[in-house]
């Protein structure tokens, strides 16, 4: 149809999506068997069903245990060549990725096996595919600042330039404890892109603007609870990195009928269209843009959320111009 020619030619970027959460099926699978990670369905089918999550905790215990596949630094390397071909595929030329780097140190994987895997592969596509990526390393914030601080350490020691920012995930928790730790990443140049609001309430959301000087806000679905705080996000022109599917998926909203974006995009905010995790919520950055004009956006409106989303991104100022 012509609304899908639409989606594929239009040039987009991502500005949020899990490295560790775009694992396709059958790589989980050759991970898992590479490294005899028993609790990973063993057939694509187990997979399947695997990927039916009950509420947002049950996805975060699926996230983290198929993290645990990923090992050494050519599971790394792998998993991001893919990665990065199959957003060139659907036209994306940039992309800031989520690094689940806590979820690696904490099972002993050092942070430069990790680091030296993704920036061989991010070289090699950005030759072969000209797209370019960008990493945010993040943590679980239910875990605790003290594993925050250990990710910030380990990035600071080991990170290479192409870390734009610095997240925060997971189960969602106050980010009031980590305001010294942002503080901090910003500090040493790191952007704050903590995920905010995606169904801890809008106060999510005021702690991640006050406390953590969020340059960009992870989800954000639930500012629309609270007027005020709509108002001083389209003012303040923050970004919301929205991801509709996603929300449905992990029960962050009931259903996609239901989904926000249109209000969002309505009310004046600038709203970029995300995948997160898309082979977990059976989806790709191609389909969030459908899924949107299900929702009754029109061609227009989906430009505009490409083009946000180009506005909102750490690409240098050429390389907007060229996508804008
Ligand atoms: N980690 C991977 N996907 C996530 C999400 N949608 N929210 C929080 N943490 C995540
Ligand atoms: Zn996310």
């Amino acid at each position: 149809a012509d609304i899908d020619r639409f989606v594929r030619d239009l040039p987009k970027v991502e500005l949020h999506v899990h490295l560790e959460g775009s694992m396709e099926p059958p790589i989980l699978l050759d991970l898992a068997k590479k490294h005899g990670v028993d609790a990973v369905p063993s057939s694509l089918e187990g997979v399947r069903e695997w990927y039916e999550f009950r509420d947002f905790p049950h996805f975060i215990e699926v996230y983290l245990t198929s993290v645990e596949t990923l090992r050494d630094e050519a599971d790394f390397a792998m998993l991001t060549s893919d990665v990065a071909a199959r957003l060139a595929a659907q036209r994306v030329s940039y992309a800031e990725l989520h690094v689940s780097l806590y979820a690696h140190l904490m099972r002993g994987v050092p942070a430069h096996v990790v680091f030296d895997g993704i920036e061989h592969a991010r070289r090699e596509a950005e030759q072969t595919h000209g797209i370019q990526l960008r990493w945010i390393p993040d943590f679980p914030g239910d875990y605790g600042v003290e594993t925050g601080e250990q990710t910030l350490d380990a990035v600071l020691k080991d990170g290479p330039p192409s870390v734009v920012g610095f997240g925060v995930g997971s189960v969602e928790v106050s980010r009031a404890p980590f305001t010294d730790l942002f503080a901090r990443a910003r500090a040493a140049g790191l952007h704050s892109l903590p995920h905010a609001g995606e169904n801890g309430g809008p106060e999510r959301i005021v702690e991640a603007l006050d406390l953590l000087h969020a340059e960009r806000i992870g989800h954000g679905i639930d500012s629309m609870d609270d007027p005020a705080l709509v108002e001083r996000l389209r003012d303040a022109g923050v970004p919301l990195d929205v991801c509709p599917t996603s929300n449905v998926c992990t029960g962050a909203i009931e259903r996609i009928e239901d989904h926000p974006l249109p209000r969002m995009l309505r009310a004046g905010l600038s709203v970029s269209l995300n995948s997160d995790d898309p082979p977990m919520f059976g989806t790709d950055l191609g389909n969030e843009y459908r899924v949107a004009h299900g929702l009754g956006l029109d061609v227009t409106e989906l430009a505009a959320l490409a083009r946000n989303g180009v506005t909102a991104s750490y690409l240098d100022e050429a390389g907007k111009r060229a996508l804008l």
